[in-house]
């Protein structure tokens, strides 16, 4: 076997251990690849941020995919190819902050699966007013 397999099998590997560390523990992942951008609160100055806060990512989502695993698909697939054309946000919300860069190199699959199902499970908080579809919102966390 050459060497440079073996290297990449390695990878695969140490990849493949992290994701199973990760488990449940989706919200870090989140905090630690997407919230420099997407805030997690509704932020009290808009005129700072630099993307749509992850509940509106999510009500739109929603709107477009009440079904959990499409909205996954679609999730994992815009994070790693981010295109004007699939964007189901308002199309303001693309002029206003610029299409969202490709993380591709940022966050794997499997991690993006785990990211992207808390998201839909935990947003639009049960609170959040003109939310569409209330499937699943609302389980755990009250106050
Ligand atoms: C460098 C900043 C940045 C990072 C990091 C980032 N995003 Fe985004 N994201 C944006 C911007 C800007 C938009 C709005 C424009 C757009 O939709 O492309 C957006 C939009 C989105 C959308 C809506 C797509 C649509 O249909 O319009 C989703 C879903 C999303 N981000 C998920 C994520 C996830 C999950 C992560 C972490 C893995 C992440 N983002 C990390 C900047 C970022």
């Amino acid at each position: 076997m050459k060497l440079k397999t073996i290297v990449s099998m390695l990878g695969t590997i140490a990849a493949f251990t992290s994701a199973v560390n990760a488990a449940g523990n989706a919200e870090a992942l989140f905090d630690a690849k997407c919230a420099v951008c997407h805030s997690k609160t509704r932020p009290a100055d808009m005129s700072k941020a630099v993307a749509p806060a992850i509940m509106g990512v999510m009500r739109h989502v929603k709107m477009t995919y009440p079904d959990k695993d499409a909205a996954v698909k679609f999730m994992v697939d815009y994070v790693l190819n981010p295109q004007k054309e699939k964007a189901i946000c308002m199309p303001q919300k693309i002029q206003r902050f610029g299409l969202m860069p490709s993380q591709k190199d940022n966050v794997t699959v499997s991690e993006l699966n785990k990211i992207t199902s808390w998201m839909f499970d935990n947003f639009p908080p049960a609170n959040f007013r003109g939310m569409g579809q209330g499937k699943g919102f609302g389980k755990g966390q009250g106050r």
